[in-house]
């Protein structure tokens, strides 16, 4: 069967491997009558989300409408949810008919932006290590993508003096995200500013992927929406996902310059229509209702962070304490350096029923690390940190 050269060059592996590990070890747990299988893995919460959204939306789900094709003009209410909440979040007057785009996720809107920006063969900067639906966008587009490695010693600090004038001169994208995954950096409002800036002056679309807003566990997240250049150069992202636990529901925003929403709508003009009207009303209602629910997150978070790190240290694995929710960042053990991120997560899962993720998923500067999800109780964390640390005794 035809598979086209764009496919191939997904490179998804790391994760479908790692898919295929967990399911193998819970048929193995289930015969063998071994530990249930720890999933640290995914981003993707046990935390709940408000009543109130979820109220609304059971409200709307009978209501034809919701039945409908949403088309773009039926998304104003939420368009002006998301306004309102810009101005309340950030100061900043968005107009809510041409700077506001609904979306099915900040995965799907990141992934998108390419096609609606890129020609086959332009240069697209993504930092290393890079979520991977970024990478995934620009081979959708057939873009060629310019790598920034983040340096730990630098404290992640995107170093875009690394690139020449020229070489900035030749971009024609630039995606990053702070807060920061993998490395669970909240990063800083001057490197966005000086992101923008550079932006403007060569000519390059800046699209901030910003699904962790709400989610720094020290000091304030950045945002492209801080930034006095936001309409020359930029689009950013917003999800519903993290700062409410509506992942399932797949609900998500963009704001940014006119051209770059009017580009980005027409391009998913052809893909899909709009969510449905009921799962907008539950989004509006996280928004309007339950502005306070990210802060109530950050503190069971910061707890599970501290408890965890605290865990993971006293069975002999460092850990630099993240600035961000959500995820420790870890550089392989000192008993395993050299192993490899894949080799070592394969094999921690194979003895201990606790999946993580490899860090070489990430991009090349991932390699030598693990990702660690925050994502069940402390209890669970703290037992899990217990199996990591009796495999670790006996390498
Ligand atoms: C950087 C980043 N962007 C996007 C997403 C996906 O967000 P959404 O659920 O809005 O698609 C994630 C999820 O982990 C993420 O870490």
């Amino acid at each position: 069967m035809p598979i086209s050269e764009r496919l191939s060059r997904l490179g998804s592996g790391v994760f479908a491997r790692n898919d295929q590990r967990k399911s193998a070890y819970v048929a193995r747990a289930a015969r063998e009558g071994l530990p249930p299988l720890l999933d640290l893995s995914l981003g993707s919460t046990d935390l709940q989300p408000p009543a109130v959204a979820i109220q609304a939306m059971a409200d709307q789900l009978g209501a034809p409408a919701s039945a409908a094709y949403c088309l773009h003009g039926a998304t104003r209410p939420f368009r002006q949810a998301v306004a309102h909440w810009a101005e309340r979040r950030f100061g900043v007057a968005v107009d809510a008919d041409t700077e506001v785009l609904l979306l099915v996720g900040s995965q799907e809107g990141t992934a998108h932006l390419p096609l609606a920006v890129l020609n086959p063969g332009d240069r697209a900067l993504l930092l290393d290590p890079y979520y991977p639906s970024h990478m995934g966008g620009l081979h959708l587009a057939s873009a060629e993508p310019v790598l920034l490695p983040l340096d730990p010693t630098a404290g992640w600090r995107p170093q875009f003096e690394a690139l020449s004038p020229e070489q900035w001169d030749d971009l024609k994208l630039m995606v990053l995200g702070f807060p920061h995954n993998p490395t669970a950096t909240t990063g800083q409002q001057a490197w966005v500013d000086e992101a923008a800036e550079r932006a403007v002056r060569h000519g390059v679309v800046f699209a901030h992927d910003n699904p962790y807003v709400d989610l720094a566990l020290d000091g304030e997240a950045p945002a492209l929406l801080r930034s006095p250049l936001w309409r020359d150069c930029g689009i950013e992202f917003f999800s519903f996902s993290k700062s409410w636990c509506l992942g399932g529901y797949r609900l998500a925003f963009a704001i940014g310059a006119e051209w770059l929403i009017t580009a980005l709508r027409q391009l998913k003009g052809v893909v899909d229509f709009n969510q449905s009207l009921a799962l907008q009303a539950g989004a509006i209602a996280a928004l309007e209702q339950a502005p306070a629910w990210p802060g109530q997150l950050r503190t069971v978070y910061r707890q599970r962070r501290d408890r965890m790190a605290a865990a993971l240290e006293a069975v002999g694995w460092p850990v630099r304490r993240p600035s961000m929710a959500l995820y420790l960042w870890l550089e392989l053990p000192p008993q395993a350096r050299g192993m490899g991120s894949e080799a070592f997560g394969a094999a921690l899962l194979e003895a201990t029923g606790v999946a993580l993720t490899p860090g070489n998923g990430f991009g090349p500067a991932g390699e030598g690390w693990m990702r660690l999800a925050l994502v069940h109780p402390e209890e669970e964390l703290a037992a899990g940190a217990a199996r990591i640390g009796a495999w670790l005794a006996s390498l």
